[in-house]
């Protein structure tokens, strides 16, 4: 390696300039590495369990947001077997605010391949923990990696965008995601004593790229002055860290349009129903709502779709949330069920209780709209 030379996309680094630079990345991880609640500490073996539920989680989600959910999950169900012997209704209902529900369903199977299969104990290398269910190739690499310690290469939003700039790609995501890979790939220490050392460590590796990008090469305004890598990054050299990764145009997202029903029983109670188990909040709880389309709603054909008649009274205004895929526009349409009516459409539950059941953000922010025009 000559010095003074950033890295170059287009020839990968010797092996002792990767040897280096993982050293650089490590000794910075020790001093600067973020103390999260699923990390090993000192000299603490990570826990398989623990590196599985925060790695779920944390797909989609942020650090901050995971954080009480895994104490709480961890506290209810201290292992994989507790998890697995739950009904999965109790693990929704645990996950309700997370969002992206499928992940809990998955991670219940999984909990229950598992125990079933494995003998309650994670497989440890990255080959067999993808056939579990939820777990893609990600997942797989940063157990691997993390729990167990293998050589694997890790590499989620945070990653991607710091070896974009290290190695100034300029192709666009998600078309560089190859190219991005691959380079990423090359970082890796060989799990050889020629190259490296042999007990190099691969799940620190991992961690402390992410929270490069988490915490120093930041979305926008990345933080060069401290970052341990800077003297190697190519995007840096040509001024253009900050303009990477490049993206390609976003689709725009279409609206969608429902109506939910908020019905009181005789006594006050309110009507909530379980989704169907697939689909979109799949297996969540729910004012019983309408499909959501892009057309509108008319009147006649919402009533028609309402689970129980009733004398309704649309509210202004409207709740909206947007998903991954589409906004929606939520209205909301108050009535009152006749005794004895609605007795299989859904649960009754008290107004008092509504706090502490697993709602869905959207179905939080439509009892938040209810509750506010009775005021
Ligand atoms: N994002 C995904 N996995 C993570 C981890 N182990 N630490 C920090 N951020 C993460």
């Amino acid at each position: 390696m000559s010095k003074g030379t950033t890295l170059d996309r287009r020839r990968s680094p010797a092996p002792r300039r990767v040897g280096l630079l993982a050293r650089r990345l490590l000794a910075w991880y020790d001093r600067h590495g973020r103390v999260l609640p699923w990390r090993a500490r000192g000299a603490e073996r990570p826990e398989p369990y623990r590196v599985w539920l925060s790695e779920i989680m944390l797909q989609q989600t942020t650090v901050a947001t995971v954080g009480p959910y895994f104490r709480a999950f961890l506290q209810r169900w201290p292992t994989v077997a507790d998890l697995a012997a739950a009904p999965v209704e109790a693990v929704l209902d645990a996950w309700a605010g997370l969002g992206y529900y499928a992940r809990a369903r998955n991670m219940h199977r999984c909990a229950q391949v598992i125990r079933a299969d494995f003998a309650g104990v994670f497989p440890d290398d990255e080959a067999r923990l993808r056939q579990l269910p939820g777990i893609g190739p990600y997942t797989a690499a940063a157990i691997a990696a993390i729990a167990f310690g293998r050589r694997a290469s890790v590499v989620d939003g945070n990653v991607e965008r710091v070896i974009a700039r290290l190695f100034a790609v300029e192709t666009p995501l998600p078309a560089a995601k190859a190219e991005v890979r691959a380079l990423a790939a090359g970082l890796l220490p060989a799990d050889s004593p020629k190259d490296f050392h042999t007990d190099f460590r691969y799940g620190d590796f991992a961690q402390a790229m992410m929270d490069l990008g988490a915490t120093v090469c930041l979305p926008r305004g990345p933080r060069c002055d401290v970052c341990p890598l800077a003297k190697d990054c190519a995007g840096r050299a040509a001024g253009i860290a900050d303009t990477l990764p490049r993206q390609a145009a976003k689709a725009l997202r279409p609206t969608r349009r429902g109506v939910a029903f908020w019905i009181e029983g005789p006594d006050g109670a309110v009507l909530l129903r379980r989704r169907p188990p697939r689909g979109l909040l799949g297996g969540m709880l729910e004012l019983p709502s309408t499909d959501w389309r892009e057309t509108d709603w008319p009147p006649a054909e919402a009533r028609a779709a309402a689970p129980v008649s009733a004398d309704w009274r649309p509210l202004p205004g409207v709740v909206r949330h947007t998903f991954t895929h589409f906004h929606l526009e939520l209205a909301v349409w108050v009535g009152t069920a006749a005794k004895g009516d609605a007795t299989n459409a859904g649960l009754w539950v008290r107004r008092d209780q509504l706090g502490d059941l697993g709602l869905p953000t959207l179905m939080r922010k439509a009892v938040a709209h209810a509750e506010a025009a009775e005021d």
